[in-house]
């Protein structure tokens, strides 16, 4: 049956092509190799529609609503860390000079796998000042800075008083060896924080991720704190 079913084929492409049925089959694969690879060169028009829908909902899975920055008021460093990002439901919360700001808007860095998700849940006072990813230098502690270090700390803060909602202070314990005086509260300035700058005289960008005093003076932290006045406990 089969065997007869291929004479009949054999001699259908020799009635109509004139061709052997070797010479045609590699033909007919020359063709298609050859189709493969000019079609190739020559995008079809559903392929941006497929890569444009990709894009969308990659987009749209990423780009989850951020919830509104919650006050917590005023907490331990240890129930700081509950807000490290393990918990998806938990804000993305992290502190400079006691100072308590809501990163949540900046998952890609402060969220696991991110960057700088070392910060999240901890107040990184001294590593922002000194640009250190070291574990030992993930604390409030600032004592011993130089003022280089310090003025760095002050344009970090400066960079999130302006881009981020503060949600509360941590509590500062006997242990903690340092009280940095946050730029919010002047009045509690110390000897140590004497140098430090008002917004206005900050040199502007030494370091390349600092915000400018003038972005930083847009006082977002009172906006933000008036609009969400929930206090989570
Ligand atoms: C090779 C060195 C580094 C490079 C190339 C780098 C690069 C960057 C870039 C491109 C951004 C994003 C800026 C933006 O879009 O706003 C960023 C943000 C940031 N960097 Fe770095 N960085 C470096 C070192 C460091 C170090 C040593 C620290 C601190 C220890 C640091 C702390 C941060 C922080 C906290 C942010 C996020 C600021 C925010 O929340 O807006 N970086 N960095």
């Amino acid at each position: 049956m089969a065997i007869q079913l291929w004479q009949t084929l054999k001699e259908a492409i020799h009635a109509y092509t004139g061709l052997s049925p070797v010479v045609f089959f590699t033909a007919l694969a020359l063709a298609f190799a050859v189709y493969q690879v000019v079609s190739g060169w020559f995008a079809s028009p559903f392929d941006d529609v497929r890569r444009h829908q990709r894009a969308r909902s990659a987009v749209e899975e990423e780009e989850l609503p951020i919830p509104p920055p919650v006050q917590v008021g005023e907490i331990t460093k240890e129930e700081l860390k509950q807000y490290d990002g393990s918990d998806p439901s938990k804000p993305l919360l992290m502190s400079i000079k006691h100072q308590i700001y809501d990163v949540t808007q900046s998952r890609m860095f402060y969220g696991p796998g991110g960057p700088y998700a070392l910060f999240a849940g901890k107040d990184a006072s001294r590593a922002l000042a000194k640009m250190s990813f070291e574990d030992k230098d993930l604390t409030s502690d600032i004592s011993g800075l130089g003022p280089f270090e310090l003025e760095a700390l002050q344009d970090w803060e400066y960079k999130f008083m302006s881009k981020y909602a503060k949600v509360g202070t941590v509590k500062v314990t006997d242990s903690s060896q340092s009280e940095p005086a946050s730029v919010s509260e002047p009045a509690e300035t110390s000897d140590r924080d004497a140098h430090v700058t008002t917004p206005e005289e900050t040199v502007v960008d030494k370091n390349a991720h600092v915000a400018t005093p003038e972005t930083a003076v847009v006082d977002k932290n009172e906006e933000a704190s008036a609009e969400s006045d929930v206090k989570k406990e």
